[in-house]
């Protein structure tokens, strides 16, 4: 049995003294190994967080997005070394925002995959198609060809480095939750690919995650799906009451 993963993606939310808050509320509530707790705060947040956690050092913390390169005249990013040594253990890598707003491609999602591996980063690889390519019927295409693209920078030997996420883009912040038997057609997609690519056992150990709209009142439902090994919450996961809710459904 894998541990069921609940994360959260505060995307561009919670500055430091914010961050320290929410912590002082959600951390007493989880003093469990299980369910897996992982919170992915803004890049500027993640020193406070790693402070604010204190004596719950079991909730994971990752950054939203990382550089491939590990230092350069990039400016703006941050590399893998850099948010490993301020606390992270994973990095969120192809998000839909990163993809669809600032553009990031297939080739740079291999390319931080294999940064973040580099550097003892667990990448939290995250596929999903628009409202138009479900639409077109191209839903296993777009998730089976980004999936791929992600695995080219796992090497051979990895044993259990990624989690992967199905976050379909017209379910994100929209309030529109993917219909179970959707989440599990395109959750099956995704096993049966990896157990093609890189055999049965790598394909059981790598947890997959849903996302888009996941709230207290849907998650347990959601969990309960087949293949379906955890959630990645956005605007609930801002809340503590709300979030340690969802926790509660792992
Ligand atoms: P919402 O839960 O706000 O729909 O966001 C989902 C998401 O993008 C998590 O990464």
């Amino acid at each position: 049995m894998r541990p069921k993963v609940i994360a959260g993606n505060w995307k561009m939310h919670h500055g430091p003294s914010a961050t320290r808050k929410f912590f002082s509320e959600f951390s007493p509530r989880f003093d469990g190994a299980e369910p897996t707790i992982l919170i992915f705060p803004p890049a500027i947040s993640l020193l406070a967080a790693a402070d604010s956690r204190g004596s719950r050092p079991e909730i994971g913390l990752g950054i939203q997005n990382i550089h491939w390169e590990p230092e350069g005249a990039f400016t703006g990013e941050h590399s893998a070394n850099m948010v490993v040594a301020a606390g992270a253990r994973f990095a969120l890598v192809g998000h839909s925002e990163r993809r669809h707003v600032f553009g990031e491609t297939d080739a740079q999602v291999e390319l931080k995959v294999a940064a973040a591996i580099g550097e003892g980063l667990t990448p939290l690889v995250c596929v999903g198609e628009t409202l138009d390519e479900r639409r077109g019927g191209r839903v296993e295409e777009v998730i089976v060809r980004q999936l791929d693209a992600a695995l080219l920078g796992v090497a051979e030997d990895a044993k259990n480095p990624i989690l992967v996420a199905y976050e379909p883009v017209w379910a994100i912040g929209t309030g529109e939750t993917a219909t179970t038997d959707d989440v599990a057609e395109a959750h099956g997609i995704l096993r049966r690919r990896l157990r093609e690519i890189r055999g049965d056992g790598f394909a059981q150990e790598v947890a997959i995650l849903y996302g888009g709209s996941v709230k207290p009142d849907n998650a347990a439902e959601l969990l309960a799906v087949t293949d379906v090994d955890g959630v990645l919450v956005g605007g609930a996961s801002l809340d503590p009451e709300s979030f340690a809710r969802i926790a509660e459904s792992g």
